[in-house]
């Protein structure tokens, strides 16, 4: 199955959570697919940002809204009347929900419960949507393992984790009591692994935390070098969600837990993905290794999707090596004045011709 940019021209799609890294890229791609976009959230959570710098806010309308403010998440959703929507506003870190746990259960859970009770309460317009929550939604205690599918039990030993296995719960209850049946949108969760790709500055994330040391000339300082992360590039994961979601409206099948992850040779350790940034930034990127404080993170994770593959048609084109190339370039562009905007509509070019969508290839003037 290919994007199909017939499907995605004028529909009108809400992204909640379109400052952020995922969502701004997101909003991107759907601007270039001639989408009518919307966003809710506040501004962009990190400076510099992806959002500013592709200048994607000028291309939508946005709510600057909470998704803890039941009224405002409301007001948002009927002026959007959207037809298909991303949920993919989050406290999306680890390490700051141990700080911030009440939170971090806020804003995911709550938050969730917030943007489908709006969706509830609007008539007829809505034919999908999907909840962004995590891999790391499934119960995990770190034994090295084939990867988990989307039947197996949810967990998550700290707030973060827990707060998306939360998140799928009430994803579950909210299609089980009010979105089954006719002329009701298709409700699907959606599980990816640790994203990856230019223009992300989010604290306490391997790749971001690289990119930031190579552009302040600081050194890397590595947590858990023996990790291993399903690392895939941002665009794998999110044109997994496009194509659930322009088919999730007429196949009710569809209307469940999915996982998008890359394939079990790609997940990598924390040290061999370091070794490869640091060959390809030649030299720029200087790193330090030590354990700060124990690893609060389940110490091994792999997805399996192979059902995203068989029923969706789902591949990630771009391997790790690919995809940290194009992280490198991207910053590469960014450390060099390039119009950052130009630049990332030419990644998403590139990736819609690795999977053969080049008749929904974006345009540079999106
Ligand atoms: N980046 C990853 O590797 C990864 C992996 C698995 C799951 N996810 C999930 O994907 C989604 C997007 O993650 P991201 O990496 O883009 O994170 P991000 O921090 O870059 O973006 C989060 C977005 O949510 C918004 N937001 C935060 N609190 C909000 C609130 N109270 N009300 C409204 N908006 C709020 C932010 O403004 C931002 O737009 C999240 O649900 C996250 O849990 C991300």
């Amino acid at each position: 199955m290919l994007i199909d940019p017939e499907f995605w021209r004028a529909r009108r799609v809400l992204v909640t959570g379109h400052t952020g890294f995922k969502g701004a890229w997101l909003s991107l791609w759907l601007q270039s697919l001639g989408a009518h976009v919307v966003g809710l959230a506040p501004g962009a959570p990190t400076r510099p940002s992806l959002f500013a710098l592709a200048r994607v806010g000028e291309h939508m309308t946005q709510h600057d809204a909470d998704v803890r403010d039941a009224q405002a998440v409301l007001e948002a959703v009927r002026d959007a009347r959207p037809e298909v929507v991303f949920h993919m506003a989050a406290q999306p870190m680890v390490r700051r929900s141990l700080r911030e746990p009440a939170l971090t259960y806020e804003v995911n859970v709550m938050g969730t419960v917030n943007v489908l009770e709006a969706l509830r309460a609007l008539d007829g317009a809505v034919r999908a949507i999907l909840v962004v929550t995590s891999d790391k939604c499934y119960e995990n205690d770190g034994t090295p393992r084939a990867g988990f599918r989307e039947g197996e039990p949810l967990g998550g030993g700290d707030p973060y984790s827990s707060s998306k296995a939360c998140a799928e719960l009430v994803a579950a209850a909210y299609r089980r009591s009010f979105f089954e049946g006719d002329g009701q949108p298709g409700l699907a969760t959606a599980r990816a692994g640790n994203v990856i790709g230019g223009g992300d500055w989010g604290q306490d994330r391997l790749l971001a935390d690289a990119a930031r040391a190579v552009e302040t000339d600081t050194l890397l300082r590595l947590r858990d070098p023996t990790a291993v992360r399903p690392w895939q590039h941002v665009l794998n994961a999110l044109s997994g969600y496009l194509l659930l979601a322009q088919s999730l409206g007429e196949r009710p099948d569809l209307a469940r837990a999915w996982n998008f992850g890359p394939p079990a040779g790609e997940a990598g350790t924390v040290a061999w993905v370091v070794e490869r940034l640091a060959a390809l930034w030649e030299g720029a990127l200087r790193v330090e290794s030590e354990q700060l404080g124990a690893p609060a993170e389940a110490a091994y994770l792999a997805l399996d999707s192979s059902a995203a593959e068989r029923e969706l048609g789902w591949r990630a084109p771009w391997d790790l090596a690919r995809s940290l190339e194009l992280l490198v370039t991207w910053h590469r562009d960014h450390m060099a004045g390039e119009d950052m905007r130009r630049v990332s509509l030419a990644q998403l070019d590139a990736f819609a011709g690795a999977v053969g969508n080049r008749a929904g290839s974006p345009t540079t003037d999106a």
